[in-house]
């Protein structure tokens, strides 16, 4: 089974990213056979950032996540979507050609952040065909990816069926989203979806006094601390949910409801269970950015190993053009 997914080079990766998105890709890319990939959309990150020295450093940051969370990078396949530039933006244009523009206009990401952002520019729009042409360009099967990613998964299937049905052949694999219904969208301090780009997210690899300080600003209600309360609602136990066994989520849960355990208490036990659930990921994490130069290395072996992938894809549809 080919898996594919990536993570734009927006910011930092946290802790919405790892669990929603880092975690469940590579332990499926373990247990479907290790022919996956995983890469960073380094392309889609100029829709929200320009400065060319901040994209370099959260590429390399979150290469070091990936390989920090023991992606095997001599099984699978580890690459910069910019560096295959031309087979991803090519592609791109055949699939613009076959992507009805309502798709694009009604799109919930896009609707999003054309809300949101003072730069709404052309590439927020086609976003979805380039994630279109990263997945299909690899002939990928499953697409592990966090919830808000769904609908453009559906769009990418829609457009591959499009081009399949139009030559009457199967040019394209029709991908499928895998999502972690568990995971779901993970909050961020403020109880909003965590995201780079609104600022309420937990970064892992900080050093512990500023991870402190991050899961100290998680906002909570005004309950005071000898009243009961409410554990579903609360955002540090639902975040520490995700993480916690089973034992330690009941536990937690009674101590909430039984009044007299505060939300200090509560932020001390998430930031406890932290550093000891991402103890050895934190520590590889801190090598490899000592180190970017094993990272560039494995970088470019997994570009040229894709490569004659991507050049095959663009043969067969060129192929029907006559191109
Ligand atoms: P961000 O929203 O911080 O910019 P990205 O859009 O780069 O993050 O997301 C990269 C991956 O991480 C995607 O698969 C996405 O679904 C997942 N992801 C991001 N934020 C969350 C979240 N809060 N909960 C679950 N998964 C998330
Ligand atoms: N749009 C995805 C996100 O923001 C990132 C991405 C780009 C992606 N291309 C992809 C994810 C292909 C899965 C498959 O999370």
């Amino acid at each position: 089974m080919r898996i594919l997914t990536g993570i734009q080079a927006s910011g930092k990766p946290h802790l919405g990213n790892i669990l929603g998105a880092i975690i469940p890709a590579v332990e499926l890319s373990k247990q479907l056979g290790n022919d996956s990939f995983l890469f960073i959309a380094d392309l889609h990150t100029l829709t929200s950032l320009k400065e060319g020295e901040s994209i370099r450093n959260n590429t390399f940051s979150i290469a070091a996540a990936w390989l920090a969370f023991g992606f095997d990078t001599e099984k699978n396949y580890f690459y910069r979507q910019s560096k295959l530039a031309p087979y991803h933006t090519e592609l791109m244009w055949y699939l613009n050609c076959f992507t009805p523009f309502p798709m694009l206009a009604n799109a919930h990401s896009f609707k999003d952040k054309a809300e949101k952002l003072s730069d709404v520019n052309a590439g927020l729009f086609t976003y979805p065909v380039l994630q279109a042409a990263d997945i299909l360009l690899y002939d990928a099967q499953i697409i592990p990816v966090g919830k808000d990613q769904r609908q453009h998964i559906e769009m990418t299937r829609d457009i591959a069926n499009s081009v399949n049905k139009k030559y009457n052949k199967d040019i394209f694999v029709l991908p499928e989203a895998r999502i972690n219904e568990e995971v779901m969208t993970i909050p961020g301090i403020d109880g909003v979806k965590m995201s780079k780009s609104l600022n309420n997210y937990i970064d892992v690899f900080l050093p512990e006094k500023d991870l402190l300080k991050q899961i100290k600003k998680i906002v909570t209600d005004t309950t005071a601390l000898e009243d009961p309360k409410d554990p579903e609602n609360d955002i540090t136990f639902r975040l520490y949910q995700l993480m916690a066994s089973k034992s330690e989520i009941a536990e937690m849960r009674a101590q909430y409801l039984a009044g007299g355990y505060g939300y200090g208490h509560a932020k001390q036990a998430l930031f406890d269970l932290m550093l000891q659930y991402f103890k050895e990921a934190r520590e590889k994490f801190d090598y490899y950015l000592a180190h970017p130069e094993i990272i560039e290395e494995k970088l470019q072996i997994g570009e040229k190993k894709v490569k004659p992938i991507a050049e095959a894809t663009i043969a067969r549809i060129r192929a029907e053009f006559k191109f």
